[in-house]
C-alpha cells in the first residue's frame, strides 16, 4: 500500500475543515490541504485572529496547534490536488432544486466538478476518497469520470469513507469515533488503497472501530445511518403528540424505554423538530433511491419520518397560537435560538427558520436572539424562507436582538426553538417582570424546568406534555 505522505481536502466546509484538520493534527508526518473555491471561507480559516468560518467546541484549539506546521488552506485547488497522494472530496451535495428528481435526489454537480478538476490535474496516481455523503454507487461514477480523463500512468482508485460527525460535538467526535468506515473494491488494488487510508486513522483510532467493507456498503450505510437516527426522532415525536392528548409525559415515556438495552437511552429527545444539513436531504436521497429502484413502498416507509417531521414543527406553531387565545396577531414573540442545535452556528433547516416564518403569516411581531448565529444569516433564511416577501417587509416583523433578555422585553411568549444552555440558566425572574402578562413559555426542547417557571408565574407550554401541566 502507499504510504501517504500528502493529503489534499477539496471542499473546507463543516466537515472537510474539522475532519483534515483533525487529521493533521494527529499525523504530524502528513501534510494536511485544505482547498475551496470561496476564497472568504478560506480567508476565515487562515485568519491570524482564528475568526474562523465555522463555531464549533474545540476546533480553534486544532487549528491553532496545527495550522502552519503541516495544515494549510488554500484556494490553489490545482496544487493541492497535484502534489497530494489521497485526496478527500468533501464537497457539498444539496438536495436539488430543479430537474430530474428536484426535491428528493441528491445534486451531484459539485461532487463530478471536482472529480473532473482531479483527473484534469493530476500527473500521478491517486487515491480518491468519498467523505461528501452520496447515494448509493456514486464512487463508480467518479471511476468512470476519472478514467476517461486521465493522464498516462495515472491511476485511481476511490474509497468511499462517509463521516459521522455530528456539528456542535464534532471535535470529539473525531477524537473518538463510534467507528471509521471506508468502502473499496474487494481487488488487491482497491484493498491496498484501504488499508493506506486505515493506516492514516490507525495514529488515533483503534483498530477494532475502522470496518472495511465493500463501496456499495459503505455509501448505503451513510444514508441509513442518519435515516435510522432521524427515524428515532420522528417516533418519539410522533409519541409526543399522544403525550399532549392524553396525560403521559413523553420525557418519562422516552427514560423508561431508552431502559431497554435493545433501545438504549440516546437520541430520544422530543422535540420542536429535527433540522440540520443532513437528515432531510439524506432521507429525501434514500427515497429517490428507493423509487428509482422501484420500490415504492420502501420509499413511502422513509418519507414518513420527513413528513412526521414537518408534521411535529407545524403542530407546534399552532399549538403556540391555539394557547395566545387563537390570535397572534400583533403580538411580540420571542424566539430563543436560532441555530438548528446547541453548540453551532449552523442554521440549515433549523426549525426555528419554519416556526419564525409561521409567525409571520399570522401577522406576529418575532424577536430573535440567538448567541452564535450571524444577523446576516438570519436575514439570509428569514428571506429564503419568504422569496416573494421583500426584507424591508420582513425587517417590519422581525426584530434581531442581542440578549434573551432583550429578546424577551415586552413579549407576550417565549418560545425555546434550540437547547443553548443559556437559555436554562437565564434568569427568568427577570425575563417575566418585563414581559406582558399573562406571560408565556413554549418550550420546545425541554428545557426548562416547568415546575420552576410556573411558579414564577409563566403559562409553561412543554412538548411532549399536556397543556393542564402548566
Ligand atoms: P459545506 O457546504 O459546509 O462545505 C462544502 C464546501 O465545498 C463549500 O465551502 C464549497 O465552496 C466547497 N466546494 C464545492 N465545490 C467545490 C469544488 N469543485 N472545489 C473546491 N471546493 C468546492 O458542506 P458540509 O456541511 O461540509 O458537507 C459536505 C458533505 O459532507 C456533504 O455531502 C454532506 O452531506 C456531508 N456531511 C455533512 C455533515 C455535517 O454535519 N454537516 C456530516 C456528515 C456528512
Ligand atoms: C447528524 C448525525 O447525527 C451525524 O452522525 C451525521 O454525520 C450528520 O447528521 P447533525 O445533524 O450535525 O448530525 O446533528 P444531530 O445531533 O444528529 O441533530 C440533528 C437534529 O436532530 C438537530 O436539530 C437536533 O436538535 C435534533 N435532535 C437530536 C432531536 O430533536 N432529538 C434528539 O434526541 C437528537
Amino acid at each position: 500500500p502507499v504510504k501517504v505522505s500528502k493529503i489534499c481536502c477539496i471542499g473546507a466546509g463543516y466537515v472537510g475543515g474539522p475532519t483534515c484538520a483533525v487529521i493533521a493534527l494527529k499525523c504530524p508526518h502528513i501534510k494536511v490541504t485544505i482547498v475551496d473555491l470561496n476564497q472568504a471561507r478560506v480567508d476565515a480559516w487562515n485568519s491570524p485572529d482564528f475568526a474562523l468560518p465555522i463555531y464549533e467546541p474545540g476546533l480553534e484549539d486544532v487549528v491553532r496547534q496545527a495550522r502552519g506546521r503541516n495544515l494549510f488552506f488554500s484556494t490553489n485547488v490545482d496544487d493541492a490536488i497535484e502534489e497530494a497522494d489521497l485526496i478527500f472530496v468533501s464537497v457539498n451535495t444539496p438536495t436539488k432544486k430543479s430537474g430530474v428528481g428536484a426535491g428528493f435526489a441528491a445534486d451531484l454537480n459539485y461532487v463530478e466538478l471536482a472529480t473532473r478538476r482531479i483527473a484534469a490535474v493530476a500527473t500521478s496516481s491517486k487515491i480518491v476518497v468519498e467523505k461528501s455523503t452520496v447515494p448509493c454507487r456514486t464512487a463508480e461514477s467518479m471511476r468512470t469520470i476519472l478514467e476517461a480523463n486521465s493522464k498516462p500512468n495515472c491511476r485511481f482508485d476511490i474509497l468511499s469513507n462517509p463521516e459521522f460527525l455530528a456539528e456542535g460535538t464534532a471535535i470529539t467526535d473525531l477524537f473518538g469515533p463510534d467507528r471509521v468506515l471506508i468502502g473499496s473494491l474487494q481487488t488487491p488494488e482497491g484493498l491496498d488503497a484501504c488499508q493506506s487510508l486505515k493506516d492514516i486513522y490507525g495514529n488515533w483510532v483503534p483498530e477494532e472501530r475502522i470496518l472495511t467493507v465493500g463501496l456499495w456498503s459503505s455509501e448505503l450505510s451513510k444514508l441509513a445511518a442518519n435515516a435510522m437516527l432521524a427515524q428515532r426522532i420522528s417516533s418519539v415525536n410522533a409519541l409526543s403528540a399522544i403525550c399532549e392528548a392524553t396525560g403521559a409525559n413523553i420525557d418519562e415515556v422516552a427514560h423508561a424505554i431508552g431502559y431497554d438495552s435493545r433501545i438504549g437511552p440516546k437520541f430520544l429527545k422530543a422535540s420542536v423538530g429535527f433540522g440540520g444539513s443532513c437528515f432531510q436531504k439524506d432521507i429525501l436521497n434514500l427515497v429517490y433511491l428507493s423509487e428509482s429502484l422501484h420500490l415504492p413502498e420502501v420509499a413511502a416507509y422513509w418519507r414518513q419520518v420527513v413528513d412526521m417531521n414537518e408534521y411535529q414543527k407545524r403542530r407546534f406553531s399552532k399549538r403556540v397560537v391555539d394557547t395566545l387565545f387563537n390570535t397572534i396577531t400583533g403580538k411580540r414573540i420571542a424566539v430563543l435560538g436560532f441555530a438548528f442545535k446547541a453548540d453551532t452556528g449552523d442554521t440549515r433547516e433549523s426549525a426555528a427558520i419554519t416556526l419564525i416564518k409561521d409567525f409571520q403569516s399570522e401577522k406576529a411581531l418575532v424577536n430573535v436572539y440567538d448567541p452564535q448565529v450571524e444577523h446576516e444569516q438570519i436575514w439570509a433564511d428569514l428571506q429564503e424562507a419568504s422569496p416573494l416577501v421583500p426584507l424591508d417587509s420582513i425587517k417590519k416583523q422581525v426584530t434581531l436582538c442581542k440578549s434573551a433578555l432583550e429578546a424577551c422585553k415586552n413579549a407576550e411568549a417565549v418560545v425555546i426553538a434550540t437547547e443553548w444552555k443559556e437559555f436554562k440558566e437565564i434568569d427568568w425572574e427577570a425575563v417575566y417582570a418585563g414581559m406582558n402578562k399573562p406571560a408565556f413559555v413554549f418550550d420546545g426542547r425541554l428545557l426548562v424546568d416547568a415546575e420552576k417557571l410556573t411558579k414564577i408565574g409563566f403559562k409553561v407550554t412543554t412538548i411532549g406534555r399536556p397543556s393542564s401541566v402548566a
